[in-house]
């Protein structure tokens, strides 16, 4: 449906901060925008809706939206001095998370909506549309957690940005970690049901696509109902999404440890299109501390469940998240987690520091850290990540992978693809391959990317 104004040639602008859901999120929006006849541009300048997606999970991110409708304010008010008019939207955790703040605070700001009914975009804009027409200031306020399913309302997804895509299975967590405010501003966990799943993975195979990840805050904790009325877990979808032809790849993210199920394990053994990489974050390695974060696991029940992983899997790659300086974390804590990452050697791993949230247990904690241990400590833990994540891909020179090019890179004549292991591999190719999965040959390595030249080239040379 195209609202009344009909805004013909208006153009959006959506900023996206955070995790790949936001990402996935923009995605829809735009093409939300897009059937309301809205085109994309980059320039803040000639915007006449600018959305800023934000993400809550670390530092300050309320203030960071502050100045940034602060700096839009400016390019609204610039416009409007020539007769245009931008709505400024505040979308994402924060907005869930402080969306009458964000209303009282920020007078600029039109519209704030969160994760969960960004459906309702056009009814939004309709409104604040409406107010601008009455000369009224447009404000509209919608952060409910709705009863209505946001993927029934959406648009089909397409295959827009390249042979690998995003497909949200599960939303949401019941995990409350206690530093983290997921389960607050993405609410409790719901999951997709597999057939909505499976149509727009056709969808996107139907338009270019080949890989797929499944994406959710707790994506292994996934339970979706079938046709039947049964209920599927994440390996029982993987499992069906396997036999979907032309669908060549497939990965999921992020797992809590918890809920890597016996199937789950197995399916890495037996299914040739999950690919052996795994993001598993484990976030500390001292016992204290992961019963302080209510993680609900062991450092040794993790690493007994990487043993589980590996007999089933032994080429499984893993990544992991980490945080430093929880509430109470000693120098022996921290110490705890080295030795677990020396265990682990990790491909891959992203680490923070602990960053207090307000509403979250661990932001009332005694003992939070000071800043400067916090920082000594991250320095620490990211020299020995980088140096197993160098290791790991140097340990990959000479072997020939298929890689799945995605994109052009930086150099002319190059492309970018991904190894199984989900590293970057920079290769001299043509143009016409990407979206193609193509045998090449690593040749050099460095902490965050390969070199790799095509395989049947190098043989003929
Ligand atoms: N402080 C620092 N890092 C955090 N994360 C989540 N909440 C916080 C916080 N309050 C990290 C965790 C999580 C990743 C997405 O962000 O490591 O796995
Ligand atoms: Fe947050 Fe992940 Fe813990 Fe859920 S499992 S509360 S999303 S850190």
């Amino acid at each position: 449906m195209t609202n009344s104004t009909s805004p013909g040639s208006k153009k959006f602008l959506i900023k996206t901060f955070g995790c790949q859901m936001n990402v996935y999120d923009s995605e829809r929006m735009s093409e939300l925008l897009g059937n309301e006849g809205y085109t994309p541009t980059e320039n803040a300048d000639e915007a006449d809706l600018v959305i800023l997606n934000t993400c809550h999970i670390r530092e300050k991110a309320a203030e960071k939206v502050y100045s940034e409708v602060g700096r839009l304010r400016q390019a609204a008010n610039a416009r409007r001095a020539q007769g245009g008019e931008t709505l400024i939207a505040v979308a994402g955790c924060v907005a869930q998370a402080e969306g009458p703040e964000i209303m009282r605070r920020a007078p600029a700001v039109n519209m704030v909506f969160g994760p969960q009914t960004y459906h309702r975009l056009p009814e939004m804009l309709a409104k604040a549309r409406e107010a601008q027409t009455r000369g009224q200031a447009a404000r509209v306020l919608d952060t409910d957690f709705p009863a209505e399913a946001k993927f029934d309302q959406l648009p089909k997804k397409r295959g827009v940005n390249g042979p690998a895509a995003f497909v949200t299975a599960q939303e949401g967590c019941d995990k409350f970690c206690t530093f983290c405010v997921v389960p607050y501003t993405r609410g409790a966990e719901v999951s997709r049901p597999v057939a909505a799943i499976e149509d727009e993975v056709r969808a996107l195979i139907d338009s270019g696509v080949v890989e797929i990840t499944l994406l959710g805050q707790n994506v292994n904790a996934y339970h979706g109902v079938d046709a039947a009325g049964q209920d599927v877990t994440l390996a029982g979808l993987v499992r069906r999404l396997a036999r979907i032809d032309g669908l060549k790849r497939i990965r999921y993210t992020t797992s809590h440890p918890r809920d890597m199920t016996d199937d789950l394990i197995a399916a890495h053994g037996e299914i040739e299109k999950l690919m052996p990489y795994l993001h598993l974050p484990v976030q500390a390695g001292s016992d204290r501390i992961l019963a302080a974060m209510n993680r609900k696991h062991t450092a040794e029940s993790y690493l007994k469940l990487i043993e589980r992983l590996k007999a089933a899997r032994p080429d499984l790659a893993l990544s992991g998240d980490f945080i430093v300086g929880f509430p109470g974390e000693t120098e022996e804590d921290f110490q705890a987690t080295l030795d677990l990452v020396k265990a682990v050697r990790y491909a891959q791993a992203y680490s923070f520091k602990y960053s207090p949230r307000p509403g979250t247990p661990a932001a009332d904690m005694e003992q939070q850290v000071p800043e400067d241990e916090k920082s000594d400590r991250l320095a620490r833990l990211q020299a020995l990540l980088n140096q197993h994540q160098l290791e790991f891909n140097q340990a990959s020179v000479g072997k020939t992978v298929p890689v799945l090019f995605e994109r052009q890179g930086k150099h002319p004549g190059q492309l970018v693809g991904r190894s199984p292991w989900m590293q970057a591999v920079h290769v001299l190719a043509p143009d016409h391959a990407i979206g193609d999965l193509v045998h090449c040959k690593l040749l050099s390595a460095g902490a965050n990317s390969l070199e790799g030249g095509l395989a049947d080239r190098l043989a003929a040379a």
